[in-house]
């Protein structure tokens, strides 16, 4: 099996799996704060997608978003491993555990894979609309199969622009007041409840952009190649080039770039 296919088929069982727990009254605990939330149907999806890929490439390095939470281990300490063996795969176990604890549609499974930093594939699920979205570096973007391109909409007038509300204060703030300024230019703002699922529908042109500030790796490693692959532009909100250690990002189809950049 290729990366990309064990990529897709992982994303799958464990959607599939998330998707049969939900409402099965799953123990739910608090991480950093009440704001900030993990079930244990998180951890298990984790450990499935982790025991999956490893399985196949026991060499590869894994960055999993509860495992790092317990470990407490800085991001970029974990990128400076990744040098002999270059690959790491940057998961999202569930992305929008605050949609999956109150029982509402719309959280993914989010798998990337970098080599030496680089992106070179990302696998977005969404269980409950049985979504794949995928894109291998250089190979363009599919979803279930299809070929998908960003929107050609230029004016932020006619756009649809996504962002969410992280846990963390500061980052909460900063949204808020990027919010107060984009929601009196475009024609409306989402809040979808997955940065990972904003991030893919950037790419399939459902939304014209979507920005985030306080987000990890794990949120974005997959969405960000799935919308470079399908002709988007991401960066970090002051403009500079998307990279693992990227925390505020804005993702669009490249026309509505400049003028979501200058409202943030
Ligand atoms: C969260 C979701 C949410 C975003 C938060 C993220 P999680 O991820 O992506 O949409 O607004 O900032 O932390 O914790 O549900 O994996
Ligand atoms: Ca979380
Ligand atoms: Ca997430
Ligand atoms: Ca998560």
């Amino acid at each position: 099996m290729s990366h990309l296919e064990i990529a897709q088929v992982m994303a799958k069982i464990a959607g599939e799996m998330i998707k049969s727990k939900m409402g099965s009254g799953f123990i739910t605990e608090d991480k950093s704060s009440s704001f900030d939330v993990v079930t244990e149907v998180d951890k298990a999806s984790e450990q499935l997608i982790r025991q999956g890929i490893l399985e196949k490439f026991p060499s590869h390095h894994f960055l999993g978003e509860e495992e790092s939470f317990l470990s407490g281990r800085p991001l970029a300490e974990v990128l400076a491993e990744a040098t002999s063996e270059p690959y790491l795969w940057i998961v999202d176990p569930i992305d929008g555990t605050s949609n999956y604890v109150q029982g509402i549609p719309g959280f993914t499974v989010s798998i990337g894979l970098a080599c030496y930093g680089q992106l070179q594939l990302g696998v977005i699920y969404d269980p409950c609309g049985d979504e794949l979205f995928w894109a291998e570096k250089g190979k363009g973007a599919f979803l279930n199969g299809k070929p998908i391109h960003v929107s050609p909409v230029n004016e932020l007038g006619r756009s649809v622009v996504a962002t969410g509300f992280p846990s963390k204060m500061e980052a909460r703030r900063a949204v808020y007041e990027g919010l107060g300024r984009l929601i009196e230019q475009c024609r409306t703002i989402r809040s979808l409840g997955s940065a990972a699922r904003h991030l893919a529908y950037v790419a399939s042109g459902r939304l014209h952009a979507f920005w985030e500030n306080g987000l990890n790796a794990w949120d974005m490693a997959a969405g960000v190649l799935i919308i470079q692959e399908a002709g988007g532009t991401v960066t970090d909100a002051k403009g500079n080039e998307y990279s693992l250690l990227t925390t505020d990002v804005v993702g669009s189809n490249g026309h509505l770039h400049a003028p979501v950049l200058q409202c943030l």
